[in-house]
This record gives C-alpha cells, structure tokens and sequence, in this order.
C-alpha cells in the first residue's frame, strides 16, 4: 500500500526537486522548508526590515514583536516554562560553543566532562577543547551494537568528579533514541550540569526539556523546517546565570566606558550584535505551522515510512544496517562495496543521500568504518521516494558487484 504524506504540498521545494529528477532524502542534513516559513521571510523583507531590541520606530518595534514572539515560541515548543530561558545563537554548533566557553570558569584542572561515543563533533569538539585549555579529562560512555548509550556503564563512570554531562537526544549517524533522562538523573545525582544535543531529536516529537530534566538543550533551527542560521539554546535560569558572556558587542551591554562595561544577563546577554532576525521570525512562522500539524499523525506517518526503508534495507544482500535505528534514518554499509562508490551512483540517479563519516569520525571509526551512507526523512517524504531509492540502490549494487 502506498504511503502517501498529507504534509508534501507544504513544502514547494519537494516538487520542484522532483521536477529537476531529485529525491531528497538527507533531511537529517537540513530539511526542506514550508510555505509559511517563505511568506513569512518575503513579508518581512517586502514590508520593512528593521534592527530589534534597538529603535523606537515602528518597523523597529514590529520586528522586536515578532521575533520575542519567537522567543516564545521556541519556549513552549521545548515546554520550557518560565520565559527568558530561551538564548538565539546561529545555530546548534555555536550554541555548543557558547556553553563551552561560557562555562569554562566553572572547571578546575582534574574535572570531568562526559560525553559518548556516538556524539556529533559539534558536541566533541567544543568540550575536547575546553579540556585541552583547562587540563580536563574528557571521559567517554560506551555504546551498546543496538547504538544506544550504555547506562550500566554510564552508572559506573559518572561520578563526584563528573562536573559537566553532554550527550545527543537522537543519533544523527544511528537514528536511535538516546537513555537522555537516565543520564541527566544520573549526572545530577553527583551535581553536574547537563546538556543535550537536541538538533536530531527536536525533530521528531520529543522535545519536553522539563520532562528531560537537563540543565541545557541545544538545537538548529534548520533541521526543523526554519531557516538556517538561527539556532536554540534553552537553558533554567540558575544555569544560564553561571555562563560568562563570550561574544561583546552592541545590546549585550548595560553600560560601558572605555575601560570597563556591565552586561546583560540571558538572553540579550548572550546574543551579542545583530541577530538573524530573519531567521528568528521565519522560525517562528515554522513553530506555527508545525503546531498546527495533528503531532501524532506526523509520528505515526514518519514511523511507518521509516519501518519501509529500515526492513527494504535489511531485506538486501550484503547489506548492513548500522545500529538498530528506531526513527527518521537508517545508516548501512554494503559488503564489498565502497561507500563513496555507492553514492556516487545513487548521485547520479538523482537520489540525494549523505555518505560519508557524518561529521561523527570517532563513532564511524570505532565501527571500523570509513563511512557509511545515510538515507533520512522528513515528514514530506512518502512511499514513491523509497521506491526510487531502492531501484537507484539496486541498478547501483548491479554494476558495482
Ligand atoms: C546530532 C547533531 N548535533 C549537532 C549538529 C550540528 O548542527 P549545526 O551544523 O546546525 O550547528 C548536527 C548536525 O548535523 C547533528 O546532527
């Protein structure tokens, strides 16, 4: 039976991929974007742009208006509960950079900071490099094969010396659901701060940071819809108050002379100069499309046409399937078969993929893999688009065995 997405005519650029002989299938990347998120853009741009936070004119303050809006917006999209818990910053990278440097004096030489194996290098490498300046040791939880954070051993090695804990919600490379909660009991168990990577998980109806229970919550706007260049750090008041101002400029100042300045707690504090306002509005034009979507009929879709993919996979000889992805992507390697080789003629069928270390060379490399090829959904994708794939991967396997 054909899967059909009742959401794909939102998203105009589906179409005119398809019209060009593309198949998107990397949203995990960055995901196509809806109608609301265009008009909204082409509105503000077509009826007045203006700085926020800064001017008394009118353009000036229906600006500010939409983009605190946002703000707001962002706040209950993550059930934050009380407001000003939400940072703009450019993105889940710089949002990871913001907290690494922000929270530096909070170490002292001999501290751990906890990871896992399966992070993103956007939740590595700011933390490997906090430890290299401030003599940390940066301690790693193992992964299970199912591709999940082992808790067991997570138990064991968080401990009185772990000061900061920060894990990914939904592996981009593995598509499973990550023990968040555990880990952030476990952690604040011995007083440690902790931080999520959200960036895949915020996608896929999880995304209740009380629930979670975390210090911080990270994501990009980018691979929920919205725009790129803006992104979310959600952080409870006592934890954004422990983070340094990083980034000086214009409105993170309460007052300045030439020698010394005061500045703004969070958010203002920590979005120094002009901010994407753009951006910030079309996300919040996304926050309303996405709200108004029935959430579980997104959920249900997305698992059915994951489930396609995941069992069409497994169904194919010599191919493995990395993990045991539970939503939203599935990652595999073919025996024999190179992965660059692979994609390159699924490339040339029009079939857009990621291959490759996924931006996590650590975990591709402990899999003792140079690569893999990653097929990922977005809420836009239906039954005809696997089919395409599969008959590209099948024509491509043919030539390639
Ligand atoms: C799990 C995860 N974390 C962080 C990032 C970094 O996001 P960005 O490049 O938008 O900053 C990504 C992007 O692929 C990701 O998948």
């Amino acid at each position: 039976m054909p899967l059909i997405s009742p959401w794909r005519a939102d998203f105009p650029a589906i179409d005119a991929l398809q019209r060009q002989g593309q198949t998107y299938l990397d949203s995990a990347a960055t995901a196509q974007k809806p109608h609301a998120l265009i008009d909204a853009t082409v509105h503000y741009y077509a009826n007045g742009a203006a700085n926020v936070h800064r001017a008394q004119h009118l353009p000036g303050a229906m600006a500010t208006q939409t983009f605190e809006d946002t703000r707001r917006k962002a706040g209950e999209w993550l059930n934050a509960g009380a407001s000003g818990q939400i940072v703009f910053t450019h993105g889940a990278t710089s949002a990871f950079n913001l907290l690494a440097y922000g929270l530096e004096h909070v170490f002292q030489a001999g501290d751990e900071i906890v990871i896992s194996a399966l992070e993103h290098h956007a939740n590595l490498l700011p933390w490997q490099q906090l430890a290299l300046r401030r003599n940390l040791k940066l301690v790693v939880l193992p992964v299970t094969d199912a591709g999940v954070i082992d808790v067991e051993a997570a138990a064991e090695l968080i401990t009185p010396r772990t000061r900061l804990l920060a894990v990914s919600q939904l592996s981009n490379v593995l598509g499973t659901w990550q023990p968040v909660r555990q880990l952030v009991a476990l952690a604040q168990a011995q007083g440690a701060l902790t931080v999520i990577d959200g960036a895949q998980g915020v996608v896929h109806g999880r995304h209740d940071v009380q629930d979670i229970g975390c210090d911080f919550y990270v994501f990009s706007s980018h691979k929920l819809y919205g725009p790129d260049g803006v992104g979310v750090l959600f952080g409870r008041h006592q934890a954004l108050a422990q983070l340094q101002h990083w980034q000086f400029g214009g409105e993170m100042v309460l007052q300045t002379g030439y020698r010394t300045a005061t500045f703004r707690p969070a958010p203002l504090g920590f979005e120094a100069g002009t901010p994407p306002i753009s951006a910030v509005i079309g996300l919040g034009a996304t926050l309303d499309y996405l709200n108004g979507l029935n959430q579980s009929a997104v959920a249900e879709y997305e698992a059915c046409l994951h489930e396609r993919l995941r069992a069409g996979l497994m169904l194919r000889d010599g191919v493995q399937v990395l993990g045991d992805p539970h939503v939203a992507l599935v990652s595999f390697v073919v025996e024999g078969v190179h992965n660059a080789d692979l994609a390159h003629l699924l490339t040339e069928q029009g079939v857009a993929v990621r291959a490759g270390h996924h931006c996590a060379i650590p975990l591709i490399s402990s899999l003792g893999l140079s690569g893999a090829i990653r097929v990922s959904l977005g809420l836009y994708n239906d039954s005809e688009d696997l089919e395409r794939f599969f008959s590209a991967l099948d024509g491509a396997l043919e030539v390639l065995r």
